[in-house]
């Protein structure tokens, strides 16, 4: 799946050893390339001028272009002092964040940095960053827009801040704890010692690669660093509403992904379909139909809304060993029984318990519910397998 060469060099040629670059103190940039070929001279420019004075360096740029990008790279790498690789994706797994951590894997250095290959992050933070971490023992160091001395400035367009705003917020207010010290999560610049990433855990998706690796690699210590989110060099920006959904798949991806944050996102979606059932109950009453019928096929509005709110924000990636339909049909049964469970149960605690049919009731709908979240986990959706991730890609084809 990976093709890589190196420059300088053929295409093709045997690539630096590991051993050249691995050096204590040492970084290496990874670089996520989407069609960038009019910015590449000028990002290796400014690493030239910037970097390897201060720091030995290698890049490594991962490319999931259609354009003539990996041979421009090829090309402007010839005049670098340092080794440039290339790793060319075929198939663009996981997107921007599918390749950082592509790139995370083939790193040698202690260090890695993170940046876009737009020229927005200005290469000659990249020491500092590696030197704060240093100095203050950090397994993360982000370059901030939002603490003192740093700014978005060319975050172009107030829509763009308003979603990066809202989006910042909506992050922090899930993860207080994880983000605890992060004032940019959002930030796509950043640097990380090699040894807190642990790709084994990581399911990037999507342009959050540092939220990804904050929640799942935990790394211990983070520091902060200050800096001017620049004007694009060259070409448009790549994100998209389409990535914006994406994010809000990862969000929520990450944040049910114990069973207790699943559950209680199980019961919030719940909650959520009393508004197609009560709207789908007033439309076919007020048409004339009789309550009971009527109560029933309401219902099955609020299981279908449920469904669909379940599949794609709890349960997506756990849906390939049952089709459609098998799943439908067996979501519909567990929502249905769960109605039809509930009376004979409160008849169960009232009588042989002596409950209070108040209390009855509570407790039968917390019951149902427990029992409709395990069933819906085990027999709908393929169980949660152990961590462990299949085979990496080869890193270093020759
Ligand atoms: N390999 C690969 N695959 N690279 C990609 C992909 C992809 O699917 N999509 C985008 N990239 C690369 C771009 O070529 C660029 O080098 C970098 O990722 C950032 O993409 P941009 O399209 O320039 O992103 P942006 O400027 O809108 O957003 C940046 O700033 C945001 C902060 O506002 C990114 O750094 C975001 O992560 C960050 O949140
Ligand atoms: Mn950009």
């Amino acid at each position: 799946m990976t093709h890589e060469y190196t420059a300088p060099g053929e295409l093709g040629e045997p690539v630096v050893e590991a051993v050249e670059v691995a050096e204590p103190g040492a970084v290496t940039i990874v670089v996520p390339t989407f069609n960038e070929s009019a910015n590449i001279r000028q990002l290796l420019r400014q690493i030239t001028e910037s970097v390897p004075s201060r720091l030995p360096c290698e890049v490594v740029f991962v490319d999931d272009s259609t354009d003539d990008t990996p041979e421009v790279i090829h090309e402007a790498a010839k005049d670098c002092p340092f080794p440039v690789t290339v790793l060319h994706r075929d198939e663009p797994v996981g997107g921007l964040g599918g390749a950082v951590v592509e790139g995370m894997k083939a790193a040698t250095s202690e260090w890695i940095v993170v940046m876009d290959g737009d020229c927005q992050h200005p290469p000659s933070l990249v020491p500092e960053l590696v030197a704060t971490g240093e100095l203050t023992n950090a397994g993360l160091v982000v370059a901030s827009r939002y603490i003192k001395g740093g700014s978005r400035a060319g975050l172009a367009g107030s829509y763009r801040v308003a979603v990066s705003r809202g989006a910042t917020w909506l992050t922090k207010a899930l993860f207080p704890r994880r983000l605890h010290g992060i004032s940019d999560p959002m930030s796509g610049f950043f640097a990380i010692r090699r040894s807190a990433v642990t790709a084994e855990v990581l399911q990037p998706l999507g342009y959050k690669i540092l939220l990804e690796l904050a929640v799942r690699s935990r790394p211990r210590g983070v520091s902060e660093v200050p800096f001017v989110f620049q004007d694009r060099f060259a070409g448009e920006s790549k994100s998209s509403a389409q990535e914006g959904f994406r994010f809000l798949r990862h969000l929520a991806g990450l944040r049910t992904a114990s069973p207790v944050a699943r559950m209680i996102g199980f019961g919030l979606i719940g909650a959520t379909g009393f508004v197609p059932n009560l709207l789908a109950l007033w439309i076919l009453t007020g048409a004339g139909m009789h309550y009971v019928p009527a109560e029933i096929v309401a219902n099955q509005f609020g299981v279908a809304w449920n469904f669909l709110l379940i599949e794609h924000l709890l349960f997506r990636d756990r849906r390939r060993h049952r089709r459609l339909w098998d799943r439908v049909g067996r979501f519909a049964l567990l929502a249905n029984a769960d109605l039809v469970l509930r009376i004979p149960l409160i008849a169960l605690f009232v009588h042989r318990f002596g409950m209070g049919a108040l209390s009855a009731t509570a407790l039968a709908l917390v019951t149902t519910f427990v029992l409709r979240f395990v069933g819906t986990e085990a027999l709908v959706y393929l169980p949660r397998r152990g961590r462990g991730s299949g085979t990496a890609t080869a890193r270093r084809a020759a």
